[in-house]
């Protein structure tokens, strides 16, 4: 099974044997994680669910929608590795992938 490692705001790290075909939001909100929010439940209207995403990992991803890349604007947070993560479909291309969750806005 593929593997998705998180960082948690406190810095810890939680390595999840990670089912693919569904969002990496799904993946960390079912592992337990519940700093990430996801309040409006992965439709790319809350950003509660943002994450900096390895950059080893940047060219495997989908592309930010317009949709997306204006929520990611509205957090004080955004960085070059900014996603949300709801919006990324995990594969088994994505397999060792290391995301860490931003801090709260
Ligand atoms: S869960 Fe709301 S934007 Fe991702």
């Amino acid at each position: 099974m593929p593997t998705l490692i998180v960082t948690k705001r406190d810095g810890s790290e939680q390595s999840i044997d990670a089912d693919t075909n569904v969002s990496v939001m799904e993946i960390i909100r079912d592992a337990g994680v519940d700093e990430l929010l996801a309040l409006c439940g992965g439709c790319c209207s809350c950003a509660t669910c943002h994450i900096y995403v390895d950059e080893k990992f940047a060219s495997q991803l989908p592309e930010i929608s317009a949709d997306e890349n204006d929520l990611l604007d509205s957090s004080d947070h955004r960085n070059a590795s900014s996603r949300l993560s709801c919006q990324i479909n995990f594969t088994s291309a994505l397999d060792g992938m290391r995301v860490t969750i931003a801090p709260e806005d």
